[in-house]
């Protein structure tokens, strides 16, 4: 990961009472795919001593996983009484059904979900209001601190102009392989081998994932959502266009853009060819690259692993951290 102009000197903290002095923090882990995995060993490994996982939530039983801590009814799984719900579900019903639950059941909450975070507004409102923490670093970016950075900036009271950016990991790397000459076909499956793509890989070629993302991005940055986003999908035609970006010594990128108009918030997923020494063309495989640009000229250049078990299982673990310290003091 790389950043550029500006760090944030810590990630921003919420003014919340200290109420869980109590350690190890009982958590459970909705979902343990590519995600949840990652975080499941990452817990095991970084944790100890903060965090306990009581329960984990599955889709189904598998041998050597040790029974009385896998489940696949989340009534189990929230009978353990939580502090922390940590989701890492593929977005659906049963994911916006179980954070919804999770609020519910007073539990803070860190949520990898981008999909159910954006159309769900009011799960952060309900979070605040009760004193809840609901955190979503992972949602957006892989490794890059996108959300944090844009809370950083409004919070010195900068605003910001506008937000752009190799936001989906697969499609990056789909683009990268037709530039090599792989079929669409063949580089959607390698992307999907490596656990970079949504379960539904459409959702990354359509632009919708990175769509989400940008709704995340906008009400970060602006306060609001975007009423609309443009998309372009990634189809047929692409390997063609892939092909003639590269004749000039261009890349091919899917590039998402939210930007503060007089009408409104102008917000756009779409193909662009880009030039070589451009940031957002020359990431590379699942990377993604963000960059914030700020009334004055300021300029913040992001960018880093976006997608994969271990870029956003790291994400996940940050927030886990922000929220001991945010509740325990550390
Ligand atoms: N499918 C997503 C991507 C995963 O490819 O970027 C990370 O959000």
């Amino acid at each position: 990961m790389s950043l550029s102009l500006l760090l944030p000197s810590s990630r921003p903290a919420t003014r919340l009472p200290r109420v869980l002095p109590e350690r190890p923090l009982r958590a459970v882990l909705l979902g343990c795919g590519t995600v949840g995995g990652g975080v499941l060993d990452g817990l095991r490994d970084g944790f100890a001593g903060d965090v306990t996982v009581e329960a984990i939530l599955v889709s189904r039983h598998r041998t050597g996983r040790a029974p009385g801590r896998f489940f696949t009814e989340a009534e189990s799984v929230f009978a353990t009484g939580p502090r922390l719900v940590i989701d890492c579900l593929p977005d659906g019903e049963l994911a916006e059904t179980l954070l919804d639950e999770a609020l519910r059941s007073g539990a803070d909450i860190v949520s990898a979900n981008k999909a159910v975070i954006a159309r769900r507004p009011d799960f952060a409102v309900r979070a605040r209001e009760r004193g809840q923490i609901l955190r979503y670093a992972a949602a957006v970016g892989g490794e890059l601190p996108v959300l944090e950075t844009l809370a950083h900036v409004r919070s010195e009271g900068r605003s910001i102009l506008s937000v752009a950016g190799v936001l989906n990991g697969t499609s990056n790397f789909v683009l990268d392989r037709l530039a090599e000459g792989a079929s669409l076909d063949t580089a959607i499956r390698a992307a999907q081998a490596l656990g970079f793509a949504e379960a539904d890989p459409t959702a990354d070629l359509e632009g919708r994932d990175a769509a989400a993302k940008l709704t995340l991005i906008a009400r970060a940055a602006f306060g609001v959502d975007p009423s609309r986003i443009t998309l372009e999908a990634i189809a047929e035609d692409t390997p063609e266009r892939v092909r003639e970006a590269a004749a000039s010594g261009y890349r091919l990128r899917q590039v998402a853009t939210v930007r503060a108009a007089d009408s409104g918030i102008e917000a756009s997923v779409s193909l662009t060819p880009r030039a070589p020494g451009d940031p957002l063309g020359d990431v590379r495989d699942e990377e993604n690259a963000v960059r914030i640009s700020c009334h004055g000229g300021d300029t913040i250049l992001l960018t880093g692993r976006g997608a994969g078990r271990e870029a956003t299982a790291s994400s996940v673990l940050s927030d886990v951290s922000q929220i001991i310290a945010q509740r325990c003091g550390q």
